[in-house]
């Protein structure tokens, strides 16, 4: 979750953390080998039971078609979930290191799918989907957790991962640093390949890659690397990841769709009542045309950082600040933001998953490096480095098309109050896809989708694409809506349509 418009004033992800000192993620201390079980040295032979694994301490995995990586992983049998067996830890990339939360499918862990998720930001913590969303278990008071009966592990082997480095409790050793979504891609790549060569029961199991808010730029790049690294692990004798479906929750793809639905979502009824001033309005429908004029001449036909920067701070005084001016809450415009967006996001219980994932015995169960300090939802300094490299106005719509060329299937899913990835950007981006079903995507009206007897949302589908909205929902469905998002996964796994 947690979009930020790119360079825009308001860079979420900075206004979180401006209060509180940034911590430094470099290790401060070697990690001494010998403190963890080495598991086969070298010689490869897969781990296969994940119960074998102590709860107490890591065991560090290795692989010998990836030399320059290895796995530490923990078991915590009743974290979180309590019925199932979860699972920590770290995969080690040389001197970067990528947290991870792994739960058990609460039905046939062996048998079942397996999930990737990751929030957004750039630089938010995927601690937020857990605790907040889509996990096993949601942050009740700061100290404790309750059970979430509608997790997505319901049926499904579940994995929050906590990337790039710098966010969550992913850490480097030396200061270094990733800043681009491409980049990233390549350690969420081999991250997956390593568990599936080590847990080899899982082996084959329909693999889905799902996020929310800027993990609509990162998952379509991260599916891809996947995809391509397939053909790698193929020549090296290795089983290909069984890649079926990414799934985007209120992603924010292609902003070239995305100015003008900003516009129409505060000044017309396209979600809620017109929430905007007419004379607001009427200002901002003289610059939308500029603005998306600028962006497309200045991001995407050239790429002049400077023009570019100049066209986006142009959009965001148009469009982004007279929306802030009117208090609402721009993940969720059908209500008014609840304290500072800078000190809660607009949701004060962030604040409880923070003051939960700070409490040192909870760092214990989950192994969470002694370097890290204070839990920051979203790192200011990760969003700024993505955000220097222009990160954000990459047309990651192409991504998407060439996966859907290949038959990964794609499901594109928006919470319909949502303003800052909202469904009408994502409806353009959508039917804007060129690939071999466009005609008959484009060619099908929006639906209305049921659930429990009544209607959920709209929809439309054609062969491996699915758009859908949530009725009543922001930008974090799962959160707003957790009984009809299952459903809706439910059905998305087992190859239904909504
Ligand atoms: C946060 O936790 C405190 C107790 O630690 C509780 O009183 C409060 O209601 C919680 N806040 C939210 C928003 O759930
Ligand atoms: C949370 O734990 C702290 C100390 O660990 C304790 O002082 C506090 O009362 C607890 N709060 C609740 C709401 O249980
Ligand atoms: C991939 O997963 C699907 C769905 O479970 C399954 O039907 C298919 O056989 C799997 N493919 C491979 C190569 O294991
Ligand atoms: C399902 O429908 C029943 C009866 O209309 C209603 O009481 C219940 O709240 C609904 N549940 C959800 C999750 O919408």
């Amino acid at each position: 979750m947690f979009f930020s418009l790119s360079l825009a004033a308001l860079t979420v992800a900075a206004i979180v953390s401006a209060s509180t000192a940034q911590q430094p993620f470099g290790s401060q201390l070697p990690i001494a080998s010998n403190a963890f079980e080495t598991y086969d040295n070298g010689l490869f032979s897969p781990l296969e039971d994940l119960n074998l694994l102590s709860t107490d301490s890591f065991t560090t995995l290795t692989h010998p078609v990836f030399p320059k990586h290895s796995v530490r992983i923990k078991k915590s049998s009743d974290f979180c979930d309590g019925t199932v067996n979860a699972y920590t830890g770290y995969i080690d990339i040389q001197a970067r290191h990528l947290f991870f939360y792994f739960f058990e499918s609460r039905s046939n862990p062996e048998t079942d799918d397996v999930i990737f998720w990751t929030n957004g930001g750039p630089g938010c913590s995927s601690g937020l989907g857990l605790f907040m969303e889509l996990g096993p278990c949601r942050i009740d008071t700061a100290n404790a957790t309750k059970f979430n009966p509608y997790s997505w592990n319901d049926n499904a082997n579940v994995f929050f991962v906590d990337q790039p480095i710098g966010v969550g409790f992913s850490y480097a050793d030396y200061g270094e640093t990733v800043s681009t979504t491409e980049e990233a891609a390549k350690d969420v790549a081999v991250f997956v390949a390593m568990f599936f060569e080590h847990f080899n029961k899982f082996k084959g199991n329909a693999f889905h890659m799902a996020g929310e808010s800027y993990g609509g730029r990162y998952i379509p790049v991260f599916a891809s690397e996947v995809y391509d690294q397939n053909a790698v692990l193929i020549q090296n004798g290795l089983t290909p990841i069984n890649l079926t479906s990414v799934m985007i929750g209120n992603g924010c793809t292609d902003d070239g769709t995305m100015y003008s639905a900003y516009y129409e979502m505060q000044c017309s009824p396209a979600s809620v009542h017109p929430i905007n001033t007419i004379a607001n309005c009427v200002d901002m429908r003289r610059k939308v045309p500029r603005c998306e004029k600028m962006f497309k001449e200045s991001c995407r036909d050239s790429t002049d950082s400077i023009a570019c920067n100049i066209a986006l701070s142009f959009c965001n005084d148009a469009i982004f600040n007279p929306f802030m001016e009117t208090g609402y809450n721009p993940y969720d415009i059908s209500k008014p933001c609840e304290g500072d967006i800078s000190d809660t996001l607009c949701y004060p219980i962030t604040k409880n998953i923070s003051r939960y994932l700070d409490r040192p015995e909870v760092r214990e169960t989950l192994g969470v490096d002694p370097s890290i300090g204070a839990y920051q939802s979203c790192s200011s300094d990760v969003g700024a480095r993505f955000d220097i490299n222009l990160d954000g106005v990459f047309p990651t719509q192409f991504y998407i098309a060439a996966l859907l060329e290949r038959d990964i299937s794609v499901l594109i899913y928006v919470g319909a109050s949502d303003w800052i990835c909202n469904w009408l950007g994502n409806d353009r981006m959508s039917l804007g896809l060129e690939w071999y079903g466009k005609e008959a995507f484009n060619a099908q009206e929006l639906s209305e989708w049921q659930f429990n007897g009544t209607a959920a949302g709209l929809t439309r589908s054609a062969g491996p694409l699915t758009f859908a909205t949530i009725y009543d929902a922001g930008h974090m469905v799962p959160y707003d809506k957790p009984e009809a998002s299952l459903e809706m996964v439910k059905r998305w796994l087992a190859g239904e349509s909504l």
